[in-house]
Formats: C-alpha cells, structure tokens, sequence
C-alpha cells in the first residue's frame, strides 16, 4: 500500500533550515513544497538544492498557498511566538522547530497556548538524543547498571541560550524525565547579551526533581574544559552518577562509564548532524502515522524549558525558584537589569577566545 507523502513548508533556510530541509526531501514519506527565507540569495541556493519547492519571503503566505502537514521553522531564537502563529493558522499538522524552546517564559506560555489549543504535534530539535554515544549513556543509565541514580549533570563551554537547552535535555532523558521541583542558580559577565542567542556569559545551577535526583547545570566561560575533545563547541558533557556507577558523554569525544557490575567501558561517537537528522525526521513520519510520541516532543522540552527560564529568574533575583511556572516573565529584562559589569571569570584559557578575551 503507498504511504501517504507528508508536504512539509521549511522556513528560515540558513544552517539549520537546510539540514532539516535536505532531509525531508531525503525521506520517501515527506516532500518539500515550499521553502521560506526574508534573504532572497538564499532561498535561491536552497531551491536548486531542493527540487524547486515554491519559494517566499513571507512565511504566512506561502503557508495559505501550499497547505503544509509540517510546518518546520529554524529562525534564530527571537522568532518564536510569530511562526507558531502562522503555523497554526496553516492547518500543519506539526511544527517542527529549533531549540532554546523560547527566549522567555512569557513567550513560552503563548506558545503553549496556541499548540494546546490548535491540538498540533510539536517537536523540538533535541536531535543530540540519536548519536550513538548519548544513545549508549542512556541505555546503561536505563539498565540498572548505575544503581540508584541520585544525580545527573550537564556542562558546556558554549553559553546558555546556544547550549542550555541541550544539556537539560539530555540530562532529564539520563534521569527517566522526572519532574522539576525547584531550581537555584547563579551568573556572571554581559558580554553575550549582545549575542544572537543572548545570554549571560556563565551560568551555573542546580535543580532538585522528584525522587530526590540532584541536576547541576553549568554553561559559558566558567565551566569546564573538556580536555579530551578537540573541538571547542563539542566541549560539553553530559551524564548520570548513581550509587553504583557513573556513565557519561562528550558531544565530540565518545562515551565512557565505571560501574561495579562492568567495570570501566568506553567508546567513540561524536555529534553529527548526517547521522542525527534522518532518524529524527522519520520519527515525525511514525508520530503523525499515529504509532510512537516523538521522542523530542514538545511536551518534554517545554518541561526542560521550565528548568532554564527558572535558572534564569533564579539567577537575577535570587533564591529558589518553584517549578512549574506559575506565571510567564521576561527572563531577558530581568538578567539586563541584574547581571554587573564584572568581567566572567574563565575555567580555562581555551575559553577566552569565544569570549573576547584572547
Ligand atoms: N539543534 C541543533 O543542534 C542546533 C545547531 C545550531 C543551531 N540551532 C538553532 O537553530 C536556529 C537557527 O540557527 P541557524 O544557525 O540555522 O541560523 P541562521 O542564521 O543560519 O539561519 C536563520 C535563517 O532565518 C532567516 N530568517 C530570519 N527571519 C526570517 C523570517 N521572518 N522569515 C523567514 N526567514 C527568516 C534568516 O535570513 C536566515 O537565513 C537557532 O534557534 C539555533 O539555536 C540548533
């Protein structure tokens, strides 16, 4: 029997948009029909590379003339609560887009909102969960291995608004996606505010979720070098210890685990967007057939969301911060109006380079 083709419209056709369209068009169970980008050079580039979808710069427009099933957006991260908009309004059937979730817990709320009520499929793209070594730290945290897991952790060199959203991710998956309790946190250094994906230059924090599981999440200059990965975006880390074990992955430098029932056990994998994408992609095609949730959906991230607006909040104002979020909020003001002017203090010097320093 032919499966039904999925029409999938992708907008904002930079890094992102084009690995997420090349692999649609890649995928028997989907077909690129329209592709978006305010850069006209662009769209024209991607459109040759793609079997000339119908092309736009407004990205609602296009949406009421091809009638998308997916509706994918990859905008930098100040573009969020407009293209769900649209993507509702089109009739999708899902939306696929880029992590951080949102820039705020205000815009996040919104979000959630017009999703809930459209009752559209969303995904997040979490798409680390599908390389093999963050695939082989889950399996042995699953197994028992680890004995009771009390802690999980993530850590990156790259700052909060790049990388943050990862590190939660994969670190409640670690844990068996428990809840969120409460959150306390600290940061430090302005410099990255001015980023595209604004942020403070450090942040570091814990999170407390249910079943008495610890979450320490640092990002920015004053985490940890990993000395062992060449690459300096590959530099994060993520894992869980229990109290029989630890297992752990480096984004570019394999996996490697201690426990009392395996003794020490390593292995390669690095991040790859070729690798990564076509599985994530397919899941779309099963979770819109109907049989498996998507395993980055939105659903999940947005509870990893929670965590970092509350690490932010907690950041600029001090004390615990109570999950869920009751109320929406501008985390962006909030750290504008906190974080001094002292410069960040680096954990290492390969850090100071990214962070205008070397
Ligand atoms: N999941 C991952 O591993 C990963 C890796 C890198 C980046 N990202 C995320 O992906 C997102 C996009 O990052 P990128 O590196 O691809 O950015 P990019 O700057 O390369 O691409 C963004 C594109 O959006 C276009 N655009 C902007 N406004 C638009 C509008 N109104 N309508 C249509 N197009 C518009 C821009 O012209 C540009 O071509 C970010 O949220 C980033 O955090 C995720």
């Amino acid at each position: 029997m032919k499966q039904q083709k999925y029409r999938v419209l992708v907008v904002g056709m930079g890094k992102r948009g084009m690995h997420h369209a090349a692999t649609f068009q890649a995928n028997p169970r989907f077909e690129v029909v329209g592709i978006c980008d305010i850069d006209s050079a662009r769209l024209e580039t991607a459109k040759a590379k793609l079997g000339n979808p119908q092309t736009g710069a407004d990205a609602a427009a296009l949406a009421a003339a091809v009638h998308p099933d997916v509706f994918c957006f990859c905008t930098l991260p100040h573009l969020r609560v407009p293209m769900i908009e649209v993507a509702v309004n089109s009739g999708a059937k899902l939306v696929a887009f880029e992590k951080p979730v949102a820039l705020t817990s205000n815009e996040a709320f919104k979000m959630k909102a017009l999703l809930d009520s459209a009752s559209v499929k969303a995904v997040v793209s979490h798409q680390h969960r599908y390389g093999a070594h963050y695939r082989k730290v889950k399996e042995i945290a699953a197994s028992g291995a680890l004995g009771r897991i009390h802690t999980v952790y993530g850590t990156s060199t790259g700052w909060m608004t790049h990388m943050l959203s990862h590190l939660i991710d994969y670190a409640r998956w670690y844990a068996g996606e428990p809840e969120a309790q409460w959150v306390m946190a600290q940061a430090a250094g302005r410099a990255k505010l001015a980023d595209n994906h604004p942020s403070p230059d450090y942040l570091a924090g814990v999170v407390q979720f249910a079943g008495g599981i610890r979450g320490w999440f640092e990002a920015g200059a004053g985490a940890p070098d990993q000395p062992e990965v060449a690459k300096w975006w590959g530099k994060n880390c993520v894992g869980a210890q229990g109290t029989e074990g630890f297992a752990e992955v480096l984004t570019n430098g394999g996996w490697r685990a201690v426990s009392r029932r395996d003794g020490y056990q390593s292995g390669e994998g690095t991040m790859s967007y070729d690798a990564d994408m076509p599985p994530y992609i397919q899941d779309m095609a099963d979770w819109l057939d109907g049989k498996a949730t998507h395993p980055c959906c939105f659903a999940s991230a947005y509870k990893g969301f929670e965590i970092m607006a509350a690490l932010q909040r907690s950041a600029a104002q001090g004390g615990q911060v109570a999950l869920p979020l009751a109320t929406g909020a501008d985390e962006q003001a909030l750290l504008k109006a906190a974080l001094s002017d002292r410069t960040v203090l680096v954990s290492d010097p390969v850090n100071k380079k990214e962070y205008g320093m070397a």
